[in-house]
This record gives C-alpha cells, structure tokens and sequence, in this order.
C-alpha cells in the first residue's frame, strides 16, 4: 500500500489533481481518495454525492469524505469514557465541567483527523494507494507533526506513570503492607490500567509515525505559477523537513503559454528548495475551467510518475 498526501496552498488545485491522480491510477490498481479538507470537494470533481463511509465510484475507486465536526465530537466522546472509566475514582475533579470546556480547546480537530488517517491506513490497508486530500496549509502541517509531539509526551507520561508505581510499591513495603492483592497488581505493569492505555496509544502512534515517515508514504506538494503560491510552498518544504516527511514530487500545476516564463521562475526556487525532488508541470485546462464543459478526465497529462 502506497499513501499519498496531496498539500499545497488553498486554490491551487490539490482536489483537482489529487482526484486527475486517482482516477489515472484506478486504471491499474485500488485506489481510495480521502477528503480531509473540510471544504469538500471531492464529491463535486466526480459529481457524486459520497456521504458517509466509501462510496464505490468505480470498480477500482473508491471516494470518502471526512465530516470533521462527526469526527471532533465523536474524538471527545469516546476519550469523555475512557478517561471518566480510567479515572472514577477522582471524586474531586468535575470531569464534566472538564469535558464541557475541552471541546473548545485548540488541537481537537487536528486529533480527530490524525485519528481518522490512523484509522483509515490501519483498515483500509487492503487499497494498493490511499490518496488523501488534505486541508490548506497550516492545518495539515499541524496535523502532520502531531504524531512527534504526541509521542514525546506518551513516552514522558509513561515515565511519569511508572514513578509514582515504584513510589507506591515502596510505601506499601515500608508499611508492610505488600502482600495485599491490590498492591502487587498495582505494581505489575500489565496490570495498571492507566499504563496499558499509554502503551495501546504509544504503539498506535508509533505505527502511524513509522507510515507517515517510510517508503510508503508520498508527500505531492501543489503549486501554481505565482510568487504567493511559492511562499507558501517554500514554507511548507521547510515545515516537511523539519517533520521528516518525504516529500517526493513537485506539481507545477496550471501552465500555460502566457505564464510560462513564470513557471520557470518559480520552479527554479522550487528545486532550490526541494533539492532533488521529481517535478511534473500541469497545463491549465481551458475545457476544466469551464466548469459546464469540462470534467476532471480532460486532464490528459500524467500526474504521478509511472514507477510508484
Ligand atoms: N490544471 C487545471 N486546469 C484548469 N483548471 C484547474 C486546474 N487545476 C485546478 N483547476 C481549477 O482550479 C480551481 C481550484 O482547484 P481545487 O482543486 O479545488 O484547488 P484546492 O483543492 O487546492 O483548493 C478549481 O476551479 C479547479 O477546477
Ligand atoms: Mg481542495
């Protein structure tokens, strides 16, 4: 399974062409597309409704939208129990008023879609691509470094966790009360609920993090002719860099013959940028522009390069 990511600034044609790439690679192999963005699209480029769940589009391609609110509550939800289950015993902290607020806290929606493409990889790993449509830029690269921060405090958590289990066990050996039940399944490890539940999360988040960084994962980056679109790429290769996540392919998308010289200009800064990256350029299609006339198979140009 190869996972694609389709990023770039907003209007710059990441659903078009992530959805040019799917259809061009369901001629040989499985194919899901994922919108992440909420602002969907998808469904339009295709001109289907896909509501919940995968719809099948074609024999071989499949297309899923992701509802970001859904997901947000449902994210709160089900952490709301494992937290009120893990911690019943705190009589003094209202978990309600806690769970009240924290539903307008910052990053709510950046978990939720990490736990969506977590999710999707883990299930749907029987597609020979998974492409994802992802949200403007500054979104996605939050939701893209999550996995590195989560994992650094799981892990110091963890350590935290195990402190206050040796310190527990050497109260209960100074006051002699070891040989209680509660005790010994207390210290053991596996057995320490709230330990077992940092490990599920740090292996989940290890899994995810190993995807998002091997061989699997395909970082495209989109952008257009013009100095706003390559700002705003030039700081997305930084931020994919200092995340580690590979970016393997440059779009120039929406040449044409008036901006060609442009387009050379800002490809030229784009591979000083991205160093050795591969790099397709992408005509403007007049017919695609005419959103009566055109459709998404007028994209005649092949997007992604034929060894993946
Ligand atoms: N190669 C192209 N030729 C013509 N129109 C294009 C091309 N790529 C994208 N577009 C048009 O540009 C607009 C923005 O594209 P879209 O894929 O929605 O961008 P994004 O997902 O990056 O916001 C749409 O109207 C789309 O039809
Ligand atoms: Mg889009």
């Amino acid at each position: 399974m190869k996972i694609l990511f389709f990023t770039g600034k907003g209007g710059v044609g990441k659903s078009t062409m992530a959805a040019a790439a799917a259809w061009q690679l369901s001629r040989k192999a499985r194919v899901l597309i994922v919108s992440l963005d909420p602002a969907h699209n998808v469904g339009d480029i295709f001109g289907v409704a896909i509501g919940n769940g995968k719809k099948r589009f074609a024999e071989t391609l499949f297309l899923s939208e992701v509802n970001l609110q859904k997901l947000s509550r449902e994210y709160l939800e089900q952490e709301t129990n494992v937290l009120s289950t893990t911690y019943s015993y705190l009589k003094t902290l209202n978990l309600d008023t806690y769970f009240s607020v924290l539903k307008y806290s910052p990053g709510i929606e950046e978990y939720a879609l990490l736990t969506s493409i977590e999710k999707t990889i883990r299930d749907d790993a029987d597609f020979d691509y998974i492409i994802f449509d992802t949200p403007p830029t500054g979104l996605t690269l939050r939701f893209l470094a999550l996995p590195k921060v989560t994992i650094t405090w799981i892990d110091r958590l963890t350590q935290i966790r195990r402190q206050i289990l040796e310190k527990r066990y050497t109260i209960h050996r100074i006051r002699g009360t070891l040989s209680s039940e509660e005790t010994i399944l207390d210290y053991k490890e596996a057995d320490d609920d709230i330990l077992k539940r940092l490990t599920t999360l740090s292996n989940n988040y290890h899994a995810l993090d190993g995807a998002l960084r091997g061989d699997a994962c395909h970082v495209v980056l989109v952008f257009n002719p013009d100095i706003l679109s390559l700002r705003e790429s030039q700081r997305l290769v930084e931020g994919l860099r200092e995340l580690g996540l590979p970016l393997r392919l440059l779009i120039n998308n929406k040449v044409t013959a008036e901006n060609k010289e442009m387009a050379e200009r800002v490809e030229h800064r784009m591979k000083i940028a991205a160093g050795d990256v591969l790099l397709e350029r992408i005509e403007l299609s007049k017919t695609l522009l005419d959103g009566e006339k055109g459709t998404l198979y007028d994209i005649q140009q092949r997007i992604i390069p034929e060894s993946w």
